[in-house]
């Protein structure tokens, strides 16, 4: 996501966290946020460039397959395993375990930042998308009547649209819209669901990828091509979608925040 999607995914979350969530993500936040995680959401991107390593790390590809499977797809270009979205959730989930430990070796308010960053950038469903496209970034397309690419029109465009088509341009406006979603009968049969996640053989964060490598096939690659014009009949039938992407990455977000610091959510 762009600047917009990141700030929603942490306003949302920071609505779902316990008080004793809140006082520890508060503690571990830099000054520079004032005390809101929404802040400080994207500063993965900022760093992306100083911090070569961490680039991959915002993502994962699939062979241009419709599903995704961790021990097949989760490696950067050199091959090293654990380097992409998944891994990076799991790892920076595993460094934040170690909150409370006055030897721990991790800067606890990076790895905040990055798992907040990362927990956003696994539900755009493009950032589980195909190798050989770059997760759309190489399919050019028309946004209505400007020229931008299909990974840009999930990670920014559609947003842009929607504040000025129904949210009074407004940022604030289009999240209390989606708080209202989870809230009311639109989505809150799902949501406990959304929290929870059946973790046989595999970690939760690879079930919000494998869900977005589907969505990406079912939607955001469908009836697309190089050069397709996207307009209303694309916005209208994605953009739903989309916002439940969000409101999933918010929801999800505080829930792992909740099981690693509010001792009465543990086994969660
Ligand atoms: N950003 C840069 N490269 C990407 C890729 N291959 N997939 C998704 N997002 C990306
Ligand atoms: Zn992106
Ligand atoms: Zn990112």
């Amino acid at each position: 996501w762009g600047k917009e999607g990141h700030f929603m995914v942490c306003k949302i979350a920071e609505q779902y966290l316990t008080e004793n969530t809140s006082r520890v993500v508060k503690e571990l936040l830099p000054e520079s946020a004032g005390g809101e995680l929404a802040e400080v959401c994207s500063w993965a991107d900022k760093v992306r460039f100083r911090m070569r390593w961490t680039s991959p790390l915002h993502y994962v590809n699939t062979p241009g397959v419709c599903t995704f499977k961790y021990s097949r797809d989760c490696f950067n270009s050199q091959g090293v395993k654990d380097m992409c979205v998944v891994g990076a959730i799991n790892n920076y989930t595993a460094q934040l375990q170690s909150y409370g430990d006055s030897s721990t070796a991790y800067d606890l308010t990076q790895s905040l930042m990055f798992l907040a960053h990362f927990v956003g950038d696994v539900h755009q469903p493009l950032h589980a998308g195909f190798k050989d496209d770059e997760g759309g970034n190489t399919i050019v397309v028309h946004w209505y009547r400007r020229k931008t690419n299909l990974h840009h029109v999930w990670d920014v465009n559609m947003i842009e649209t929607a504040m000025s088509d129904y949210y009074n341009k407004d940022l604030n406006v289009m999240i209390d819209s989606i708080l209202k979603k989870i809230d009311q009968k639109e989505w809150s049969d799902e949501v406990n669901k959304w929290e929870t996640c059946r973790r046989k053989t595999s970690t939760c964060a690879t079930n919000y990828a494998t869900e977005s490598t589907s969505i990406a096939c079912e939607y955001a690659y469908k009836d697309v091509e190089q050069d397709s014009v996207l307009t209303d009949e694309y916005f209208d039938s994605r953009l739903p979608v989309l916002e439940k992407r969000i409101a999933q990455g918010g929801v999800r977000l505080a829930a792992i925040l909740n099981g690693l610091f509010d001792s009465s959510f543990s086994d969660s």
